[in-house]
């Protein structure tokens, strides 16, 4: 879809929003698509003030469908402004859709890398080995919302050993040298990552591959290499790995390794995964680092090949969410998450929060052995045995719970939208986030067990 079909179709969109205006499900402090499709957040980066949030977009479309990037910007985290896409489909080497990918900022100029998505017809090709164009494209933007022109930099034969799945690539400086990293699925069925390198941003070439000793799963989507605090750690969304008890019970994974790499000598040790997030609803999380130097998070509030749709909402015209913007640092030897401090200037002091659509939730525990935690009547929280679970038996469309293994509950901070949580746990150290489709919006706060609570505090949140 290029820029002039997008146009002409844009009385779809009209049509799609009255739908959308309908829907009970709507967020109000979450980013959606203005109508139709969202996925992946895109070429996060913040320049000249400006945060830019793009995203895998499909307009017309509340299911799946022809890829471009959508763009909101903002300047606070609290107002945002929406513009129209920033990357449509309309040269040969997209043709079939924008792929993901991201922003690197360099000398004052935006380099955005993308995968251009082709898709072959012809039922002779193989979807695994043959059958698409993975091509790796450039851009660059002196302001984020035009660009000079598409460059295609690698094609499939650049990829050596690899099916026909590699994609979304993300850039890294290190010593004046950048590193491309892109996710991919090799010959032998197993995910991995590559890495290409370059002195110009523009000329690149293949320089290492890396991998789990053990397979871990067919493909690794969406890789962010990013150092925080020193420590280096290989964010990815591995496909294909089985549950185990509690872990990895979501249909893809959205994780990170520890990593230690030296680029120069081609060297690297990786440590185990851990999965970033204990939801329901997580994807192809991107970073960034901000110009105050934060590292910052946004994920899809989705899953790819998902076991369930929320039918009314994809009947009013609009599918899927991103996540509340997270910062990140680390603590022993571990990514935490925490939402951005902007987020404070959202709350409202409440008497009773009980009438609120959106709210956030803090629990500081003095001591807290075992609790159930019932919310709109439908969502509980449940600590016991070291486990802490979130059940959405009653609103989740079908999904019953997910847990994670938890020495000690300190603290809960939870942020309810009217179709969405997210639970931060013991200041960021494990999270939640998840759809969830309460019939009861009513906020009535029931926490029942054997705790001490030091401080309890209920807000409203103010909607975008
Ligand atoms: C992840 C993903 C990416 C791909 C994009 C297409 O959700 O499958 O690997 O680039 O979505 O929309």
């Amino acid at each position: 879809m290029d820029k002039k079909e997008y146009i002409n179709r844009l009385n779809e969109q009209k049509k799609l929003q009255e739908m959308m205006s309908r829907d009970r499900y709507l967020l109000n402090f979450h980013l959606i698509p203005p109508s139709g499709w969202l996925n992946d957040p895109n070429g996060l980066c913040q320049f000249k003030g400006i945060n830019h949030i793009y995203y895998q977009y499909t307009p017309f479309d509340a299911t799946w469908g022809m890829k471009l990037w959508g763009h909101y910007t903002t300047e606070d985290w609290i107002t945002y402004k929406e513009y129209e896409p920033f990357l449509f489909s309309d040269v040969k080497d997209d043709r079939d859709g924008v792929y993901s990918g991201s922003a690197f900022i360099k000398d004052d100029e935006i380099y955005f890398y993308y995968t251009g998505n082709v898709k072959y017809t012809d039922k002779k090709y193989d979807y695994i080995s043959a059958g698409r164009e993975q091509n790796t494209i450039m851009v660059r933007s002196k302001d984020g919302f035009t660009y000079d022109e598409k460059r295609t930099i690698l094609k499939n034969s650049d990829y050596p050993n690899m099916s026909c799945h590699v994609r979304d690539p993300q850039i890294i400086e290190r010593d004046g040298v950048f590193y491309m990293v892109l996710g991919a699925r090799d010959l032998e069925d197993r995910g991995c990552v590559l890495i290409y390198s370059s002195k110009d941003l523009e000329n690149w070439s293949y320089h290492m591959r890396i991998d789990s000793q053990e397979k871990f799963g067919y493909m690794w989507e969406c890789p962010n290499l990013i150092e925080i605090s020193g420590k280096m750690f290989l964010i990815c969304c591995p496909q294909g790995v089985e549950q185990v008890g509690i872990d990895y019970a979501n249909i893809y994974q959205c994780g990170y390794f520890p990593i230690d790499i030296d680029f120069e000598g081609k060297e690297y040790a990786l440590g185990k995964f851990v999965e970033l997030d204990r939801g329901f609803d997580i994807y192809a999380p991107q970073t960034f680092t901000d110009e105050k130097g934060r590292k910052i998070l946004i994920g899809w509030m989705g899953l790819p090949d998902a076991s369930y749709t929320n039918e009314e909402t994809v009947k009013n015209g609009w599918q899927h969410a991103l996540t509340l913007p997270r910062e990140l640092k680390v603590k022993d030897g571990k990514i935490i998450q925490l939402p951005l401090e902007e987020f404070k200037k959202l709350r409202v002091e409440q008497e009773n929060i009980s009438t609120f659509e959106n709210i956030e939730l803090i629990f500081d525990f003095e001591s807290c052995k075992e609790i159930e935690l019932l919310l709109r009547e439908s969502i509980k929280i449940i600590y016991r045995a070291g486990i802490l679970t979130l059940n959405l038996e009653k609103c989740g469309l079908g999904r019953d719970e997910r847990s994670v293994r938890l020495e000690k509950l300190e603290s809960l901070n939870i942020f309810l939208d009217n179709s969405s949580i997210e639970i931060f746990v013991n200041s960021g150290e494990e999270v939640f986030t998840s759809r969830c489709y309460c019939e009861i919006l009513e906020n009535r706060v029931n926490l029942s067990g054997e705790y001490k609570l030091k401080e309890f505090k209920g807000y409203e949140i103010k909607k975008f």
